[in-house]
């Protein structure tokens, strides 16, 4: 387990999952690959760029050849990679079953050719669907309601078809909402979090009353790190454990940290699908030595915090919030990929 594949490590968890392992001393290597869509930014890895123990390498998952060269010299696979953002798959759901489900699959070929000691596929409490009460345990159904649920849902049983087909040593984790520094404003704790800090309104969906789970970016790297070391081959987890709230109460959050009122909020009718709550329980990771430690008040402050004081990292990426997607061709030129 000592030589890390780290797909979509340039992105917001991606890249404080990479700074984490950087830190661990039995990670010999860690190689991110990463096709820095408008979502990756080689800035999220700040002086762990540098590390002499990581190499970048700017390429595709959906690179077959790529791929199967990567996989072949690393030990263990840490899949982050994906198109992220809901709204994004009104628009379009053709990116989110390409690189969601077939670059997984890329992935999880190579992974059975080469025989890696785990594979690790980084997924989302959405795949359970709206649960109105209760919480999804992971032997739970999938109830996807969404464009990118549903391609993260194929992308997990994909995953581990390859587990009870062709043995290969895969766990899925499942996380709720993350919060911290580095997630790219589109989401909706940065884009409310600069609208505020530059005295613009935000728009809150349907009175705001749709519940989400909101866990700290380094509590899910900690499970995601927990699983990679002791997670069971054909294993799924759930990483749950943060703060719920309704998005007026966030937003209530976000309006005091910001400075601003309720003045700064204009109610619009809600998005053309919107799960009114998820929740999961988490006893299983909690087996493995699991325990979110990050308080949400103080993570919270000190993610508004970080957008107040790094303007230039997020400002460019407002100008253009809706940026076109990366095109993502079945079989990318190989000259695309490069590493340093
Ligand atoms: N953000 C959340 O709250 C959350 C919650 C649960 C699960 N997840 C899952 O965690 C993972 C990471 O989410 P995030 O919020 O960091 O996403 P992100 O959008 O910030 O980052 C995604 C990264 O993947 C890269 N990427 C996209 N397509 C690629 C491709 N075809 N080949 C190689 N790289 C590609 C992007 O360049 C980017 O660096 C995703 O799988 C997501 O579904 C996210």
């Amino acid at each position: 387990m000592d030589k890390l594949l780290v797909t979509g490590g340039a992105g917001f968890i991606g890249s404080h999952f990479v700074k984490r392992m950087l830190r661990a001393d039995d990670i010999g290597h860690v190689t991110v690959l990463d096709a820095l869509t408008y979502a990756g930014h080689i800035e999220n890895l700040g002086e762990a760029f540098l590390s002499p123990k990581l190499t970048f390498v700017h390429g595709n998952i959906l690179d077959a050849d790529l791929v199967d060269t990567l996989v072949r010299q690393h030990t263990a696979i840490v899949h982050f990679a994906a198109e992220s953002h809901v709204d994004r798959s009104f628009d379009d759901a053709g990116p989110f079953l390409l690189t969601n489900l077939l670059g997984t699959q890329t992935l999880a070929d190579a992974a059975m050719r080469h025989g890696i000691d785990k594979f690790v596929h980084v997924s989302t409490d959405e795949v359970y669907g709206p649960l109105p009460q209760g919480s999804a345990t992971e032997a739970d159904p999938l109830r996807p309601t969404v464009p990118y649920a549903a391609s993260k849902a194929a992308s997990d049983l994909v995953a581990l078809s390859y587990h009870h087909t062709y043995g290969v040593p895969v766990c899925v984790t499942r996380s709720s909402n993350n919060y911290g520094p580095y997630q790219h404003p589109e989401k909706i704790i940065p884009l409310f979090a600069t609208r505020l800090l530059r005295g613009q309104q935000v728009t809150l969906h349907d009175r705001g009353q749709h519940v989400r789970n909101w866990l700290h970016v380094e509590d899910n790297c900690a499970g995601v790190e927990l699983v990679l070391r002791g997670g069971t081959p054909g294993e799924v987890y759930n990483i749950g454990g943060g703060t719920d709230f309704t998005s007026k109460e966030l937003t209530g959050h976000l309006l005091r940290l910001c400075g601003a009122d309720w003045d700064s909020v204009v109610y619009v009718p809600d998005r053309r699908s919107n799960d009114v709550r998820y929740s999961m329980t988490w006893d299983k990771l909690a087996d493995l030595g699991y325990r979110p430690v990050r308080d949400f008040e103080e993570g919270l402050a000190e993610t508004v915090d970080w957008y107040r004081r790094n303007p230039d990292r997020w400002a460019p990426l407002m100008r253009n919030p809706h940026a076109a997607h990366t095109t993502v061709a079945l079989t990318p030129a190989k000259e695309g990929a490069h590493a340093h």
